[in-house]
């Protein structure tokens, strides 16, 4: 049996309760699905900012009647304090994933993000810790690595953010560490690798590159290749992303007051990402034709990105169930219902 096999049915023998924040949102409403299929208790709470009242609707189809009655849905603000004390109240573990994702917003608003990454954090960091929750597990970012140059990425060694939305990822960082010095309430950091799968959101300017491409190609639309298509990175499937913040937050006290990145340990350059979604919606009945288009580098891109999951894989006995292929082959018959 593997650690995710036991803690799953530990969990299903005593279930707890969960606060999942930004729970419509992708990786939040993927999270939701999982633990009230494991019968546990969840508390979600989301402001919409990004995310959508389908993807609750979506999980309630997918779960019974009794588990659905085991979720309560909180419509509120991270920014706001008093809310976070209101929604963390007799919580056993937090997941915290709500957020302003996307490095190009962040460029184009940095206040925006840095309230809802930073305030919104702290304040949701500040009530777990008062309520004296078991574990607090949040969302990090790869974005953290910066502009070191090594690959692939290991926790410890960082260089310098290359934009405002990493800024914020790595302040939740030191925040985490200053409350575990500071206060003993030691909690994880999860550093996600582009995470993609079901009900990510292909709509909008700051849609992720998996999405927002297989939009265009179910619609026989252009493809935009940012630079010159050998940008690499350690897609996950949303899946592995669900088995860390489970295995995170039971987690032992041992394994608390660190970061672990949440990857495969593969890279796949962006050429390759492309020919691969043509190909798995070649499998799907879509034949996609258009060649892709090549333009400009983004700005605070990271060339390439690529995890070693050493850490995760020893002390939280995570082991990624899904490599991007077979990841891409699940998401694709969800898009084409989605979009078709
Ligand atoms: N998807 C990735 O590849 C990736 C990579 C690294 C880190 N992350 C982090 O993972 C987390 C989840 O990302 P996602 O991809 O599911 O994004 P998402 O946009 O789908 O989900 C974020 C959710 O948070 C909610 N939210 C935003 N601001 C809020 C606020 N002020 N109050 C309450 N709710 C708020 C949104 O409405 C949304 O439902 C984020 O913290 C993100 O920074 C994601």
């Amino acid at each position: 049996m593997t650690q995710y096999q036991n803690i799953q049915q530990q969990l299903l023998n005593v279930p707890k309760v969960w606060l999942v924040t930004g729970v419509a949102g992708f990786i939040g409403s993927n999270l939701l699905e999982k633990l009230l299929l494991l019968n546990q208790t969840v508390v979600g709470l989301d402001n919409f900012e990004t995310g959508h009242q389908y993807n609750l609707d979506e999980v309630k189809t997918l779960v019974d009647e009794a588990q659905w009655d085991r979720f309560t849905f909180i419509n509120g603000d991270i920014r706001d304090f008093a809310t976070c004390q209101q929604v963390v109240k007799g919580v056993d573990y937090v997941l915290h994933q709500a957020a302003l994702g996307s490095v190009p917003r962040s460029i184009n608003d940095p206040l925006t993000t840095n309230a809802a990454n930073i305030t919104g954090y702290l304040n949701m960091l500040t009530a777990a810790k008062e309520e004296q929750v078991k574990s607090f597990t949040y969302a990090a970012s790869s974005s953290t690595y910066g502009d070191h140059p090594a690959l692939p990425k290991v926790e410890d060694n960082i260089g310098n953010p290359l934009s405002p939305y990493a800024v914020t990822k790595y302040v939740n960082e030191l925040y985490a560490g200053v409350f575990a010095k500071t206060y003993g309430f030691k909690t994880i950091g999860l550093r996600y690798f582009n995470v993609f799968g079901k009900r990510q959101d292909p709509n909008g300017a700051y849609a992720a590159v998996i999405p927002k491409w297989t939009s265009a190609m179910i619609n026989n639309e252009e493809v935009f290749i940012n630079g010159d298509g050998e940008t690499s990175r350690d897609f996950c499937f949303v899946e592995n992303t669900v088995q860390m913040n489970i295995l995170a937050a039971t987690a032992p006290d041992e394994a608390k007051d660190q970061v672990y990145n949440v990857a495969v340990g593969d890279r796949t350059t962006l050429n390759d990402l492309y020919y691969s979604i043509q190909a798995a919606l070649g499998e799907n009945g879509i034949n996609h034709t258009v060649e892709p288009t090549y333009r400009d580098f983004r700005a605070g891109d990271v060339r390439h990105s690529q995890a070693d999951i050493s850490k995760a894989q020893t002390q939280l006995g995570y082991q990624a169930e899904y490599r991007i292929l077979t990841g891409i082959s699940k998401a694709m018959p969800w898009y084409k219902v989605f979009l078709g």
